[in-house]
């Protein structure tokens, strides 16, 4: 059985996995139940025995990367390590078995669990009221947006039609700010990669309903003059937007309701240890402001006395934007999270997160050009553009990585660093990790000197070599042609 052989390829006409005793139930009738031209017999399922089905499934799971597998030093997606203590607190029967309609009632412990999040989020963002229900990062930021809208057309401001998006900011932030309808105006860094305040300033007018900032931004850096741009914001009748995914690289050390932000949005993958789950679902809370706690999406979790109950309270509520709660067997997931570290434990997290980041690019930085070669946050972006003068992209770095066993960085993002390597550690890897990744990295920069071939060809020792890319994702085959 080779790694690159299809279950249909090794079946065998007449072999079994599983003997079953014969049916004692006539199967006389079923072409009446459904037709007799949609009965079939001829499928042609592949005929294997128990062990090879078993090698099958378990060498397809080996072919997968995972964080669990290796290091995941995945920029702007924070492939930290999940404690295995959230899967068993999360599957306990009292959560996991518990249906959306059950009566409040019998549900009061999972209701307190997820009033407790919300109390823990706005204890960690400074912000006064929190909605579980966005699924994802994005869904959030589009969950904000709907409430600034709903703000401006209360307030007598619904006129404002235009978004400020930094060019630092995620991708995420112009294409939800879109999808809500507003016109997009994008804002140059400057010199230093944070916010350009004179041109922020010229940006803001009456037309602006928000800014959306990602903070700490796409290149790693904290955006330091953030009380001065919320205040500039506030005082052209706008209001201000953290994506605040990169929470992971501040907890217990800033909180973003206290500089000036008028909502924000946590991903819990990236900051809580959740499982990505193959880019959803998720889950992506919104914390905001008093002044917009009625416009959240209803239900939310409330408390009264000893009593949790889901409580559809505002009027002024732009609706559901889940069906039921949200992801509750995430949001449980990050709730223990929570409470396993406690506010020390994120505190050191961040802390260790941003030391780890500090580590790589100090090492990395003589090899790899670093444009913005200050501190760092939880991430830096460094460059392959001395490696591209040797005729050396960053793809092919990000593929040749692939053969020394690791899962490349975010690469060409953002879109501002040309030839972008997008570099997280997390907080969850050892030294002696970070320094075989460091080795790695260095001897592909030797490499790409002395033997740049071998860097075009990678990755060498996968199933698949190097794809085109635009075709698998565009033309994707995705059925078994016995033909070829
Ligand atoms: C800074 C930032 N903002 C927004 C998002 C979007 O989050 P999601 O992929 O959960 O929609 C991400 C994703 O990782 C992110 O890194």
């Amino acid at each position: 059985m080779s790694v690159d052989q299809t279950i249909f390829e090794y079946s065998s006409p007449g072999r079994v996995g599983v003997a079953l005793p014969e049916s004692d139930v006539s199967s006389a009738g079923a072409g009446e139940l459904l037709g007799s031209d949609n009965l079939r017999d001829d499928l042609p399922l592949p005929e294997v025995n128990q062990v090879d089905v078993i090698r099958h499934f378990t060498k397809l799971s080996l072919a997968n990367y995972s964080v669990d597998r290796g290091f995941y030093p995945l920029g702007s997606c924070t492939m930290k390590y999940n404690p295995k203590i959230n899967e068993e607190l999360a599957s306990l029967p009292g959560f996991s078995e518990l249906h959306p309609y059950q009566d409040e009632s019998q549900a009061q412990g999972t209701l307190a669990a997820m009033y407790a999040t919300q109390e823990y989020i706005k204890a960690i963002t400074g912000f006064d009221a929190v909605t579980l229900q966005p699924a994802a990062g994005a869904q959030g930021e589009f969950t904000a947006m709907m409430v600034f809208k709903k703000h401006h057309e209360k307030t007598g401001q619904g006129h404002r039609h235009i978004v400020i998006v930094p060019d630092s900011s995620h991708g995420t932030n112009p294409a939800t700010a879109a999808r809500c309808g507003y016109g997009i105006k994008k804002t140059p860094s400057g010199p230093d990669g944070r916010v350009d305040l004179d041109a922020l300033k010229e940006a803001l007018n009456d037309e602006v309903a928000a800014v959306m900032l990602t903070n700490p931004n796409t290149l790693g850096l904290f955006e330091s003059q953030i009380a001065e741009i919320c205040a500039m914001v506030h005082d052209a009748g706008a209001l201000i937007y953290c994506d605040g995914a990169n929470m992971n690289a501040v907890m217990g050390w800033y909180r973003p309701g206290d500089s000036g932000f008028d909502a924000m949005h946590l991903n819990l993958h990236k900051t809580f240890s959740t499982p990505h789950g193959g880019g959803g679902p998720g889950s992506g809370p919104v914390a905001v402001k008093g002044f917009l706690a009625p416009y959240l999406p209803v239900p939310n979790v409330n408390k009264q006395g000893e009593r949790y109950f889901l409580d559809y309270g505002s009027r002024d509520s732009i609706g559901r934007v889940h069906g039921y709660y949200g992801n509750i067997a995430i949001v449980l997931r990050a709730c223990v999270y929570i409470l396993s570290q406690g506010g020390d434990g994120l505190k050191n997290v961040s802390e260790n997160a941003v030391l780890n980041a500090n580590y790589l690019m100090s090492k990395l930085s003589d090899a790899y050009e670093v444009p913005h070669n200050t501190r760092c946050m939880h991430e830096f972006v460094a460059s392959a553009s001395k490696q591209k003068e040797l005729g050396v992209k960053a793809l092919d770095i990000a593929k040749r990585l692939i053969d020394f066993g690791y899962h490349p960085p975010t690469i060409y993002f953002p879109l501002i660093v040309p030839e972008a390597l997008m570099i997280e550690p997390t907080e969850t890897e050892s030294i002696e990790t970070l320094d075989s990744f460091i080795e790695a990295m260095l001897t592909i920069a030797r490499e790409a000197e002395t033997d740049p071939d071998i860097l075009h060809s990678a990755p060498h020792n996968t199933p698949v070599r190097r794809l085109d890319e635009a075709t698998a994702a565009r033309k994707p085959v995705l059925q078994y042609n016995p033909e070829g």
